[in-house]
């Protein structure tokens, strides 16, 4: 089958591979009928991710056909669609008793990274019973691909961790598309106003269309204050951090209203600074957390519903053997406009 494997930094190809099969009673082997990319294949092609090794097949998201399960598989049988947690669980050990899937102690965050991933025409999933979420008749597939990662990463670790509440002000850093999944599940708690700040103001106008009240490029470096200007200088009761870096977490410190909550999401390489002379005082929380994906089942109602459109996050479209390009157009988002691209296998 064809496969994407990657190489050790910088390095991936298309190879042929063996196809997966069923090692442990409890596994399937689903047959990827659509797979997306994710920042982070890209952090672990630029050698971000040291536990990745060379070998590894990429990506954690998906939809796809039950081709084979163990006999230890209660829920699913060949032919059946199924939606791919990017979190592999065995809903048996401590962490999972307490739904905190991605500390899973035999499982985790591991599809892609520790073991082969989506981004190949079959994956094996490890404790399918736990891991895969049914696909109910007619739902929209490509939109569904949205649920496997970046919907209830910002729901649970933006929204939820943020504590967003009706009527309260929220700023999101980072209008990829973990902000804009922030944005569109913030709007279930209908908040006043949700200001999205980037550097990049094709993602801000995205933004706007995606129900964002008021937008701040901070490239200039005047983001705290326009924020403040906005909220009449009280700041905002949750800033949600969805980008990843020293300087996006301080304008979260310096934009957060007494009370109010910094909900980290965004995946940080290096130490940043935790400005306490100024908030020691501030009744402020902090939230950081991985993604469980234990929301699935209710983002999947939501989209079923239409209460969110997340196929508007799709921009591109590709075949399997087209992946390199769809790589290329993806890590050029700025030039190309891209958020998720599908890969049809
Ligand atoms: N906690 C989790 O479980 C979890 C899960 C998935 C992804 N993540 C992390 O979430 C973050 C966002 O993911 P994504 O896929 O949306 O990434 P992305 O790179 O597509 O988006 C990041 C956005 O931040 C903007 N940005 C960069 N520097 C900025 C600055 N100084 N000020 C304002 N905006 C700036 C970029 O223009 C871009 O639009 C990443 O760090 C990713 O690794 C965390
Ligand atoms: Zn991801
Ligand atoms: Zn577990």
């Amino acid at each position: 089958m064809q496969a994407l494997v990657y190489n050790g930094p910088g390095l991936k190809n298309l190879e042929d591979r063996p196809k997966p099969i069923v090692q442990e009673p409890t596994d399937a082997v689903i047959r990827i009928t659509k797979t997306t990319i994710c920042g982070t294949d890209l952090h672990i092609l630029k050698g971000d991710v040291a536990t990745c090794q060379p070998g590894t097949v990429l990506g954690h998201e998906g939809v796809g056909i039950v081709d084979a399960v163990g006999s230890g598989v209660a829920t699913f049988k060949p032919g059946d669609r199924v939606l791919i947690s990017c979190i592999t669980a065995c809903g048996r050990c401590d962490p999972c008793r307490k739904r905190m899937y991605s500390h899973c102690t035999t499982g985790g965050w591991i599809l892609g990274h520790r073991i082969d991933g989506t981004q190949a025409e079959y994956v094996r999933i490890p404790y399918a019973d736990t891991s895969l979420y049914p696909i109910p008749q007619g739902a929209d597939e490509e939109a569904l691909v949205m649920l496997s990662d970046i919907l209830p990463t910002g729901f649970e670790c933006g929204v939820l961790n943020g504590k967003i509440e009706p009527g309260s002000s929220v700023a999101i850093v980072g209008a990829g598309p973990i902000g804009l999944a922030a944005l569109l599940t913030a709007q279930f708690y209908s908040p006043a106003e949700i200001i999205m700040i980037d550097l990049d103001d094709n993602r801000l106008a995205v933004g706007k269309r995606f129900g964002a009240t008021a937008t701040v490029n901070s490239a200039d470096g005047n983001a705290a204050q326009q924020v403040m200007k906005l909220t009449d200088g009280r700041g905002v009761d949750t800033a949600i951090e969805a980008v990843g870096i020293p300087a996006t977490f301080t304008l979260c410190e310096d934009i957060v209203a007494p009370g109010g909550t910094i909900a980290n999401v965004g995946v940080h390489g290096i130490k940043v600074d935790l400005h306490l002379e100024r908030l020691w005082s501030h009744n402020v929380t902090i939230t950081t957390g991985l993604v469980d994906t234990f929301s699935i089942p209710m983002l999947l109602n939501t989209v079923r519903s239409q209460r969110i459109d997340a196929k508007q996050l799709i921009t591109h479209r590709f075949k399997l053997g087209e992946i390199l390009q769809a790589y290329d157009t993806f890590g050029r988002a700025a030039d190309t406009k891209a958020l998720k691209v599908i890969i049809e296998a």
